[in-house]
């Protein structure tokens, strides 16, 4: 396996704050229940997957020092991409101006933790640099008028540039379970549908019994992890999920509060809010763990270098 280094990461999100005092303005909803029930308090609203993306990394290439031809493979994991073809990752890496492959991932919102398996998967087979990003617009599949889901949804994106280095993928896990294929829906053209519950329900479990699976496989435990960053989708989800795995909240990185859930950009966006905080340092073991419509799951390990 080649080594995982952390070359430059930066986020994007959309100027549009919506509060939920603005919610519970159009909808049977308040802000005291959007924030109990969800630990949500606002969320980032507007722009394209496409736009939110390049912004992502565009900065993300300006902070690593890199050029047009340094990225091999550009992975981009989205759920909403703006149109269907071409791949949301053609139009990003025409706007960022990249000369490499691109490719569209969809595993919902565990994309991040797929992708990041792939980039190691694609360092490993020999690529110099692998771009990951998610980008995501949930607004633009939202139902503004069903309070279940549009308290949840927010717009966002995270790129991050791997290569080769000091770093590493100690273990990881993935998983599916078509069971559940109908409990997150959105057909083609419409809008997204949710049995809240019973996705909360099954998050938490699928959520836990993965990282516990990923954890054994690097011989580590709970006590172990440095940074865990779970997908934002609901704090109750995260608290639930880290009570069973026995990592504490104080390790554990929280952004929903700021930015809803942003669906597969959620992992890198609590990400690269941490390691622009200085939360997680070099030779720190970093848990990623997120679940999606699928159901999918996944979490992955990593030694954190920069
Ligand atoms: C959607 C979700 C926030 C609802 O919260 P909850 O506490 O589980 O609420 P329930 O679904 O049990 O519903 C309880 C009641 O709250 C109501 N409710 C739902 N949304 C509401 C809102 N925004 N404001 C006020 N009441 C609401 C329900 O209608 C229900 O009312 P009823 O008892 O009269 O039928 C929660 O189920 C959830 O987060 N699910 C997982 C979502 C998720 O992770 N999605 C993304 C996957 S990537």
């Amino acid at each position: 396996m080649a080594g995982l280094r952390m070359r430059a990461w930066a986020l994007s999100l959309p100027p549009q704050v919506v509060t939920n005092a603005e919610l519970a303005a159009r909808l049977d909803t308040s802000e005291q229940w959007i924030f109990e029930r969800t630990g949500i308090r606002q969320r980032h609203i507007g722009g394209t997957t496409r736009g939110l993306g390049a912004e992502a990394l565009a900065k993300a290439m300006a902070a690593g020092g890199l050029g047009p031809d340094d990225v091999d493979v550009l992975v981009l994991s989205t759920t909403t991409p703006d149109r269907q073809i071409p791949q949301t990752a053609i139009d990003v890496q025409r706007m960022v101006g990249l000369s490499g492959a691109a490719v569209d991932i969809n595993a919902a919102c565990s994309g991040f933790v797929y992708g990041l398996v792939m980039a190691a998967g694609l360092l490993a087979l020999g690529s110099r640099r692998v771009a990951l990003l998610a980008a995501e617009t949930l607004s633009a599949i939202t139902d503004w008028e069903d309070r279940s889901f549009a308290v949840l949804a927010g717009d966002g994106a995270a790129a991050f540039v791997l290569e080769d280095g000091p770093g590493e993928l100690v273990a990881w896990d993935l998983g599916a379970d078509g069971s559940g294929s109908e409990l997150l829906t959105c057909e083609r053209g419409g809008l997204l549908r949710m049995d809240g519950a019973e996705v909360f329900r099954r998050a938490v479990r699928a959520t836990a019994d993965s990282v516990a699976r990923t954890l054994a496989r690097a011989g580590e435990s709970a006590s172990a992890v440095g940074l865990f960053v779970p997908h934002q989708a609901n704090q109750r989800i995260i608290e639930a999920v880290a009570a069973r795995t026995g990592i504490p909240m104080e390790r554990t990185a929280l952004v929903i509060d700021r930015t809803g859930n942003t669906s597969s950009a959620s992992i890198g966006v609590a990400l690269a809010g941490a390691a622009d905080c200085g939360v997680v340092e070099d030779g720190d073991l970093v848990l990623l763990a997120g679940f999606g419509a699928g159901m999918t799951w996944g979490s992955a390990l990593i030694r954190w270098a920069t």
